[in-house]
Parts: structure tokens; sequence; C-alpha cells
């Protein structure tokens, strides 16, 4: 696929993690899931690929070494460097900033410190790795100072980088003391990708008013070179949601969970337990639908995943606290004796219960308060072959922009969330089948496999 020869992916996680073994065996590695693995793993194992990134266990400085067709080369991170790089600047500076600052971010300058000083280590691994001519594609906001990084030692390199994550209006990104370091790091690249328009130009406009660049749109231009900063919205793997969802294995699953759960409506939420996602705005909508009769324990459930997520991180643990003390509360007030209103699983489910789920689901209910893209929202719809159920969807979402005949609310607004899940409940089949029908055309059409092509292809493959 290119003449180039190898790709490097270079992501803060490696696309495996260790399996520990049972009855003294060795551990093995599996293949994370994820869309960004199984987006690129065609391409990756197609050409030769190496992979650099972090195992998940501090001061692992393991050799290379090769699984699934791809190579995986660990970069080392001590416990204290992941406390500065990982759980603070990224997860307490930037990830609030970008996400409208629902949290108020913190600064601290030994965490800059220490993310700068673990960029440059992936830097270095990287450049150690690339071919000559190379085409390298680095990937989101834990390592946004790699691009200039890199190119500073090995300009013979072709560089895109691409943010999962929005990228936030220019109020709240000039809050930054190292503003201006993290806009030369991103432009280091050739191809900068965005989830949608707007990230894309809010980064354009604070390259003009910060570092006085020169742009014609989405092309900018900064020492000679030419630099792309454009959207290229995320996807599923739409053939493998969708034929998943017609196996034995999944239908066997839905079967066990509907017999535990009865004949009732089911709404369902699945996210990492995360402040983003507003996980407590559509429980208490949920809990004004019980409270008015709307809903009733014994007609309809809530379902909710929240698959445990950066657990060391102190806004992460308060967020846990409140949404189990929010889910008790409601639960011990409207539950009845074998009848709970709200379903609340705090771990990961194998991919089959997740399909399944997403099957049995009459109403997906997701609602972040802001989320770059929302991959979950389109694996619901891509399972819903028959064209049955209802996405409710938040506007504050990359993935809006596409699933727009999702019933689509403010997730600021208990009133507009309790509304749309109530429509979605009573939602005529006909009606609901439109809007799946037209949803699931536009997942189908825009697979992770065209984003994934249209990236490489921008880059120069
Ligand atoms: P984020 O990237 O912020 O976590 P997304 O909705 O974009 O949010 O992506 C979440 C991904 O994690 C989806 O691909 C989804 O299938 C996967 N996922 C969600 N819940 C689970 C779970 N319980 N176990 C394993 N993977 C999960
Ligand atoms: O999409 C944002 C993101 O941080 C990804 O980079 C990552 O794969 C996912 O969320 C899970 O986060 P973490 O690696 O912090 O567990």
């Amino acid at each position: 696929m290119s003449e180039r020869g190898d790709i490097l992916i270079v992501s803060n996680r490696l696309p495996v993690h260790r399996v520990r073994a049972e009855n003294g065996g060795a551990d093995r590695w599996e293949t994370s899931p994820g869309g960004l693995v199984s987006a690129l793993k065609p391409i990756l194992q197609t050409v030769g690929s190496t992979w650099i990134g972090w195992t998940g266990v501090d001061d692992d400085d393991r050799a290379p070494f090769e699984h699934d067709g791809i190579r995986n080369h660990p970069v080392a991170i001590s416990g204290e460097e992941m406390r500065g790089y990982y759980e603070g600047f990224s997860n307490r500076t930037i990830w609030p900033l970008y996400h409208d600052a629902i949290r108020p971010a913190e600064y601290h300058r030994s965490w800059w410190r220490i993310y700068t000083a673990v960029n440059q280590r992936f830097a270095q691994a990287a450049a150690e790795c690339a071919k000559p001519g190379g085409l390298v594609w680095v990937h989101d906001y834990q390592l946004q100072l790699v691009p200039e990084m890199l190119r500073a030692l090995r300009p013979d390199l072709r560089i895109g980088f691409f943010l999962h994550i929005p990228f936030p209006p220019q109020e709240l990104f000039a809050q930054l003391p190292w503003r201006r370091h993290l806009l030369r790091g991103l432009l280091g690249a050739d191809v900068i990708g965005f989830q949608t328009r707007v990230a894309s130009e809010n980064f354009v406009q604070l390259c003009r008013r910060f570092l006085n660049i020169r742009d014609r749109g989405t092309e900018l231009q900064i020492e000679g070179r030419s630099v792309i900063a454009r959207a290229f919205p995320i996807s599923i793997d739409f053939g493998h949601f969708d034929a998943m969802a017609g196996t034995e294995a999944v239908a066997e699953q839905a079967r066990m969970v509907r017999a535990r759960l009865g004949d009732r409506r089911m709404i369902l939420g699945v996210d990492r337990l995360d402040y983003t996602k507003g996980i407590d705005i559509r429980m208490r909508a949920f809990q004004d639908l019980l409270h008015t009769g709307e809903c009733r324990p014994d007609d309809t459930v809530f379902v909710q995943v929240a698959v445990p997520s950066r657990e060391k991180v102190e806004e992460y643990q308060e967020l846990r606290s409140n949404i189990e003390e929010m889910i008790g509360r409601i639960n011990g007030k409207y539950g009845q004796v074998g009848r709970t209103p709200i379903q609340y699983l705090h771990r990961g489910v194998s991919q089959d219960e997740l399909v399944a789920l997403y099957l049995l689901a009459d109403v997906m209910a997701v609602t972040p308060a802001r989320d770059g893209m929302n991959l979950v929202a389109k694996e619901y719809v891509a399972c819903r072959r028959d064209d049955t159920g209802v996405l409710v969807l938040s506007e504050f979402t990359g993935a809006a922009h596409e699933l727009t005949d999702a019933l689509l609310v403010n997730p600021h607004d208990v009133d507009d969330v309790a509304g749309a899940i109530k429509i979605a409940l009573q939602m005529k089949p006909d009606e609901a089948a439109r809007r799946m029908h037209s949803l699931r055309e536009v997942v189908r059409q825009n697979d992770v496999h065209r984003w994934a092509r249209s990236f490489y292809e921008e880059l120069g493959a």
C-alpha cells in the first residue's frame, strides 16, 4: 500500500494488554478492544508496521515483541512519570480543559516538565524505529509535542497527528501557560486530524492568534512547509458489529440477559466512568420519569455499564462515589422487591455481552457534556440490523454532526433529556425504523476503514 515502506504508529498505550496466566503458566498478550486498533490493523498487517506505546505497567522496559502481525515497541515510563505525564498533565490539565472545562483544569509546571520529558522519549523511540522517508502517525492528547520533537530528530519523515478528543475554543485554550509550545508541537506534523470541523477551525484560529501563522483555510504555512489541519471524523468497523449482532453467541447472551431482566423496556448507557459522559444527567432524567410515573420499575429498566477508568485520578474517584450514591438513592426510593429500576455494572463486559446489550436496548442514551466523537453511539446503530431502537444523543458529541436522525438533546437540560427518553420509549415503530435506517446508512458508508484510508492518503501513502 505504501511505497515508503513501514508505517509507524505512536500512541500512549500499545494495542495489546498483558493477560495474567492462571496456574503458573506464562502471561500472554491480547489485542485490546477498540476502534483505533481494528481500524488500523488491516492496514498495518498489509504493510510492515511498528506500534510504539506504553504497556500499562510502570517501568516496563521489555524488548520489542511481535503480536498478531504488528511489532510492539514498549516505551518505559516510571510510576512517578505516570503521575506527572498521564494522571497529571494529560488527565487533569488537558482532558478537562479540552472538554469545556467541566472540571477545573490544573496548571503545574512540574507536570508540564514531565509531560515534555515523556513526549521526548516517545519521539526518540519513533526516530529510532522509522525507516528513511517513512510515515509516522501519532495519536491523541497525551503526545501533542511529539510531532515537533520528531521532526527535529528526523526531518525526512512524513508525520501525521490525530486528536481523538475535542479541540477547545480560543477562550479556553488561551488559559494554558504552555499554549504556544503545544501549538508548535502539533505543527510539527504534515497532517493534523480533528474529529470535527469546529475543532480544526479552533486550531487554525489559535495558530493565527498566538503564532501569527498564515493560512488558506485548512492549509497553514510554517517555516516553508505546508501543514494540513482538517476534520477526519473517526468511526467504527460497521461490518464487524453488524456481523456480530447476527451471531449465535450474541443471541445466546441476549436470551440470558432478557431472562434476567424480564419483559421490561430497556434503556441503556455504556461509558467509561468519566465525568464528561453525562451519566449523572441521564440518571436524573430517568428519576424524573420514575417520579411522574411515566416509567415504572415493573415496566422499564435502565442498564448502565460504567467501565472503570483512570481510577487514580481524584475527579474520577469523586465521580464514582457521586454516581453510585445517586443510583443507590434512586433505586432505594423507586425500587420494588425483585424490581430495581437502575441496573449498574462497574466493570468491563465482553464484546458478546456488549453487543447483546445493544440488541436488547429499546433506547440508547448517550448524553456526554462534551465528547470528541462517541463510538458507542455508532456501535449501537451498527448492531440494530432490523432498524428498531432509538438513539438519544447529546448535541455536544462529534457523532451528533453525522447522526442527525438521532433524538438530539442538550445534556445540560434535564427536562430535555427526560423528554427525549419519553419520546423514544413511545416512538411509533415506522418512525423509529425510518430514523434507524438512515443512521445505519451513515455509519455503514463512513466506517473506520474509510477514516483510516482517507487520513493515510492525505499523509501521502
Ligand atoms: P471513549 O473513547 O471516551 O472511551 P467512546 O464511546 O468513543 O468513548 O469509545 C469507547 C469504546 O470502548 C467503544 O469502542 C466501546 O465498544 C468500548 N467499550 C465500552 N464499554 C466497554 C466494555 N464494558 N468493555 C470493553 N469495551 C468497552
Ligand atoms: O479517546 C480518549 C482516550 O484517552 C484514548 O486516548 C484512550 O484510548 C481512551 O480514551 C481510554 O483512556 P485511558 O488510556 O486513559 O484509559
